[in-house]
C-alpha cells in the first residue's frame, strides 16, 4: 500500500521555483542546508526544480529555461550528493495527474485562506481596484494543491522550507488527511522543517536580500562583478579608527554566514578596533571570492554543458518516476480510475 514507508529513514523533499538566478542569500538559507542534508545517510532526499510553479508568475519562456539550468547547476556545483534525486517537476507527469485528483479533494475555502492569495487580494483592495481578483490566475489560487502533489507523490515526511511556506505544507497535510479519510490510508502526512538558524542575509541596501528588492549578490558572480557589488554594500559614516558595532553591519552578517565561528570572532575584534569600511569590504571580498572560486569554476563548466546537466536531470526524473509511476497506479485505483477487468 501507498501508506507504507521505511520509518527508519526520513524522506526529505523540497522544491525550488525556477524564477531567477540563485544569490548568496538562497545559498546560505536553502542550498547549503540542503546540500548538507543530502549527504545524510539516514535520509532519502528529493530535490526538484519547480518549473510548473514558475508559470504562475512568469510569462517569459526564456527566463524559465535559463533559471532551470542556473538552479540545477548551482545545486550540483555546491556539492549536492549524487545519491539525492534531483529532477525537474515537469519531467514527472504523475505529479500533474495527482494535482488534479487532489484538487477534487480540496475545499475551495481552504484555498481562500492561503496567505499568498490573500495578499494578492489585499494588494488589489489597497490600490482601489474594483475587482479584488484582478491579475490573479488560477495557478496562484491552486498553487498549494500542486505543492501538495509534489510532496505527497514521494511520501515525504520532512519538508524543509522557509517560514513563508509553512502554511502550504500544512495544507498538504490537510489535503492528505482528507483523502486518506475518504479513500483509505494512502498518503504520508508531511511536516514542515524550518531551520531556526538558517541565516537571513542582508542585501546591498541593508534590507533582506531578495530578488524582489533587486539587492542581491548572485552566488556565482564573476570575480570582478563580485568585488564591485561588495564595494556597493551600504555602510554608515563612521571613519576608520572608530570602533564599530559588528551586529548592525551587513558586511559582518555576510562574512559570518560563510565563516567559521573562530574566523568571525577575529573580525568582530577588528570591528571593535576600528577597521575601516574600505578595508572590511576588501576583507569580505577576498574571503568570499576564495570560498566561491572552486564551485564557481564548476558552475561555469556546467553552464557551458547544458547537455550534461540535462542528462543528470533525466537520470533524476527516471529515479523519481520509479516511485511516482507505481504509486499513481495505486492512487488511481483508490479513486476508482481502474481497469474494468
Ligand atoms: N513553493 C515553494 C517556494 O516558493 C517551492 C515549492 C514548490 C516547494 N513545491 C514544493 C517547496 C514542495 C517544498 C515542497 O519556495
Amino acid at each position: 500500500m501507498g501508506m507504507q514507508r521505511d520509518t527508519s529513514v526520513d524522506t526529505v523533499l523540497t522544491g525550488i521555483t525556477t524564477t531567477g538566478t540563485p544569490h548568496i542569500g538562497n545559498y546560505v538559507g536553502a542550498i547549503r542546508p540542503a546540500v548538507i542534508a543530502s549527504h545524510n545517510s539516514s535520509a532519502t532526499s528529493f530535490y526538484f526544480l519547480a518549473d510548473y510553479h514558475s508559470l504562475v508568475k512568469s510569462g517569459d519562456p526564456a527566463k524559465v529555461a535559463t533559471s532551470t539550468l542556473e538552479i540545477a547547476a548551482s545545486w550540483i556545483a555546491s556539492g549536492l550528493s549524487p545519491e539525492a534525486t534531483l529532477y525537474r517537476q515537469s519531467d514527472v507527469p504523475e505529479i500533474m495527474e495527482l494535482a488534479w485528483i487532489l484538487t477534487c479533494m480540496t475545499a475551495k475555502g481552504l484555498m481562500n485562506r492561503a496567505h499568498a492569495y490573500k495578499a494578492a487580494i489585499a494588494d488589489n483592495e489597497a490600490s482601489g481596484n474594483k475587482d479584488p481578483d484582478k491579475g490573479i490566475n488560477m495557478g496562484l489560487f491552486c498553487y498549494p494543491v500542486l505543492m501538495a502533489a509534489d510532496i505527497l507523490m514521494f511520501k515525504a515526511n520532512k519538508v524543509p522550507v522557509g517560514k513563508d511556506q509553512i502554511q502550504h505544507v500544512e495544507m498538504a497535510r490537510d489535503i492528505a488527511g482528507r483523502f486518506n479519510h475518504h479513500y483509505g490510508e494512502t498518503f504520508i502526512l508531511p511536516e514542515a522543517v524550518v531551520s531556526q538558524n538558517a541565516a537571513v542575509l542582508p542585501g546591498l541596501d541593508g534590507r533582506k536580500m531578495s530578488k524582489s528588492y533587486g539587492n542581491t549578490i548572485p552566488l556565482f558572480s564573476e570575480e570582478k562583478a563580485l568585488r564591485k557589488m561588495i564595494m556597493k554594500i551600504k555602510t554608515n559614516s563612521q571613519e576608520p579608527g572608530d570602533p564599530k558595532d559588528p551586529d548592525i553591519s551587513s558586511l559582518f552578517s555576510i562574512y559570518r554566514a560563510f565563516s567559521s565561528e573562530e574566523e568571525s570572532l577575529l573580525i568582530r575584534q577588528q570591528y571593535l578596533e576600528g577597521i575601516g569600511w574600505g578595508e572590511m569590504k576588501k576583507t569580505l571580498f577576498e574571503y568570499l571570492n576564495e570560498k566561491l572560486k572552486e564551485p564557481r569554476k564548476e558552475y561555469k563548466r556546467l553552464m557551458s554543458e547544458p547537455d550534461y546537466v540535462e542528462s543528470l536531470l533525466q537520470q533524476g526524473a527516471s529515479k523519481a518516476r520509479g516511485v511516482s509511476q507505481p504509486f499513481i497506479g495505486e492512487i488511481r485505483a483508490a479513486v476508482g480510475l481502474r481497469s474494468l477487468c
